[in-house]
């Protein structure tokens, strides 16, 4: 759910290919990481290329509701005067996370390190969604945590951690992950997380960058640090694009005929590329190129050319944690593909922005397309002559910004329809409307 008033989109069916270059926001999972690393590090800290979401202002605003002074230095460019391991302090009002998961749960861990008690609030759709995940960690470390009453917001943390932790998560969650290494870089000896699964390793690497040992093992399964071992250095970073966030693109790009994309600067994490990877494999023509590195991570081109057909996958669970966030996206080029496409251990899904397992199917059902859950698992009945068909409808967005732009790229790929709750975007892309119609969509958004 966004703060901005409600918004329905209307989409015409693409008439023309999509044509251009586009330099995407910067990545928000990097982006939370780096104001909330910056504000524990040692000494100021300069991040640019920072996002303008929604869910990115909520972590610099609790940052802010916590005595961390932010500076403006230019569009994107803040400066961070770091409070060190286990500075933080409660302000005076709770902290609001709005719609951001990311923001409640690695800050949880963050104020976990110091004294006092801290009270996370957000909106409607992040109150529900579970923070027992991280209440238990943190609880055997010490930490005295209180989920709301249906096990999620208002979260009450109260620090400081007093012992590291073996943990065995059984979700493969990078923000759990992420919890329990902040709160164990306060705890003496060493913490390690175990998962089912690799998920995404921005908070390894960025500590890393700043000068703090972070080991990895079992293909990125197992994670540990040692606490109380130093300081963690400023950081001077510029956030490259959010590959998320291009996805979208890529896969409007792959559907219609003619099409031909440069996206530059995005970030080129192998774990935030899989989709890319199945993309590939589905029989869609986009790559990855001129690799360079940016503070620890590597940056690429990516671009992407109409398919001329895809064609069906089976993506296995131990693959859907690297493609968390892009299966809205990927159920869209399923339903143009040739055959069934199958999401296994796709669960987590329901515990997203929405519940985004039914979401999906119900955003695919609404274009006549066969799409259902088998336990965690989803199947997507592809339709190759969908275009043709060109099916059209009013597509529910659910306050949850991948479904909105999912269902944008739907509803251009085949016959138009509308969007409704597609202000639910400005949580991540607040660009993506006039960025899809620079590179040639017919897009109008009206207030409703
Ligand atoms: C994120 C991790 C993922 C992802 C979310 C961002 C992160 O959530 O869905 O959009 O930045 O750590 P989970 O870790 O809960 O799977």
């Amino acid at each position: 759910m966004s703060s901005s008033p409600a918004q329905r989109l209307k989409v015409e069916p693409a008439q023309a290919p999509l044509h251009g270059e586009l330099r995407l926001p910067g990545d928000k999972s990097i982006a939370h990481r780096a104001l909330i690393l910056a504000a524990l590090a040692t000494g100021e800290s300069t991040v640019a290329g920072l996002p303008d979401g929604e869910d990115v202002a909520s972590t610099r605003r609790v940052l802010q509701g916590m005595g961390v002074e932010i500076l403006e230095d230019g569009p994107g460019v803040l400066r961070i005067e770091g409070v060190e391991i286990g500075g933080l302090r409660p302000g005076p009002a709770p902290l609001d996370c709005g719609n951001s998961g990311t923001s409640v749960r690695l800050l949880a861990g963050a104020v976990a390190q110091g004294e006092g008690t801290f009270v996370f609030t957000g909106d409607v759709s992040l109150s529900r969604r579970p923070m027992e995940r991280i209440a238990a960690p943190l609880r055997a470390m010490g930490v005295q945590v209180e989920p709301g009453p249906g096990g999620g917001l208002p979260l009450q943390v109260s620090g400081p951690v007093r012992q590291a932790l073996d943990h065995t998560c059984p979700v493969a969650s990078a923000q759990v992950k992420s919890a329990v290494l902040l709160a164990g870089l306060a705890a003496p000896g060493r913490t390690i997380f175990r998962a089912p699964a690799a998920s995404r390793n921005h908070t390894e690497r960025m500590l890393r960058s700043m000068g703090w040992p972070v080991e990895e093992s079992e293909e990125g399964r197992v994670v540990s640090l040692v606490g109380q071992a130093g300081i963690l250095r400023p950081l001077d970073l510029k956030v490259p694009g959010d590959p998320s966030s291009a996805a979208f693109h890529l896969v409007a790009a792959s559907l219609l005929p003619g099409s031909e994309l440069n996206l530059e600067g995005v970030l080129a994490n192998r774990g935030r590329l899989s989709f890319l990877d199945w993309l590939v494999r589905m029989g869609a023509p986009v790559e990855a190129r001129n690799e360079s590195d940016a503070a620890g991570e590597p940056v690429a081109t990516l671009r992407a050319s109409f398919a001329g057909g895809l064609s069906a996958v089976e993506i296995h669970a131990g693959a859907l944690p690297s493609v968390i966030d892009e299966v809205p996206i990927l159920a869209v080029a399923a339903a143009h593909a040739e055959g069934t496409t199958v999401f296994r251990g796709a669960g987590e899904l329901r515990h997203k922005e929405s519940d985004r397992l039914q979401a999906v199917i119900d955003l695919l059902g609404t274009a006549g397309i066969a799409a259902h859950a088998e336990g965690d698992d989803l199947f997507v009945e592809g339709e190759p002559g969908l275009r043709e068909r060109a099916p059209t409808g009013t597509y529910e967005a659910r306050g949850d910004h991948r479904l909105a732009m999912a269902a944008t790229v739907l509803a251009l790929t085949t016959g138009g329809g509308e969007v409704s709750g597609a202000e639910s975007i400005a949580v991540s892309y607040p660009a993506f409307v006039s960025d899809l119609s620079r590179l040639g969509a017919q897009l109008e958004a009206h207030g409703s």
